[in-house]
């Protein structure tokens, strides 16, 4: 099958990729990246567990196509770690609120929380909750990653 090759930044750094024109961005991620904090869920858009964000922005990387990303910017959740490689505040406060507990949802929903703050340093918990709708946790009850978002909101 023909391949592409096609260039983006990747947590700050420029890669170049040969892909099939069909792989989803989650797969170019996790199987010709190694970048596996990206998890996949329902692979159907619906879940959140493989958000990513593109040039800031929240997507569902199992349904993006990985070629619409030439030129932009992806980050991860391998790339939120500071140059020492020390955890987020968002990440931080999800770990000191109890907001991670089987952790599959979490990188997802730490990134929609990054996107969220990026935009709306000071939300509300409606806006939190707004923000993170697209996430979904079947452990949480969700009452500590709100906890945990506005934690962060106050130290960023
Ligand atoms: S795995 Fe992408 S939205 Fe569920
Ligand atoms: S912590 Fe298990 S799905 Fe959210």
């Amino acid at each position: 099958m023909a391949k592409h090759t096609f260039r983006f930044i990747l947590n700050g750094e420029p890669v170049q990729v040969d892909i099939e024109s069909h792989l989803t961005l989650l797969q170019v991620l996790r199987d010709r990246l190694e970048l596996t904090g990206t998890k996949e869920g329902c692979g159907m858009g619906e879940c959140g567990a493989c958000t990513v964000l593109l040039d800031g922005k929240t997507v569902n990387s199992c349904i993006f196509p990985a070629l619409e990303v030439e030129g932009k910017s992806v980050t991860t959740i391998e790339g939120l770690a500071d140059a020492k490689g020390g955890l987020h505040p968002i990440q931080k406060a999800f770990i000191e609120l109890g907001a991670v507990q089987c952790g599959f949802c979490t990188p997802g929903m730490v990134l929609s929380a990054k996107a969220l703050l990026d935009e709306t340093p000071k939300p509300t918990e409606e806006e939190i909750r707004n923000g993170i709708a697209g996430n979904l946790c079947r452990c949480t009850g969700y009452l500590q990653i709100v906890q945990a978002i506005k934690a962060a909101s106050n130290q960023i």
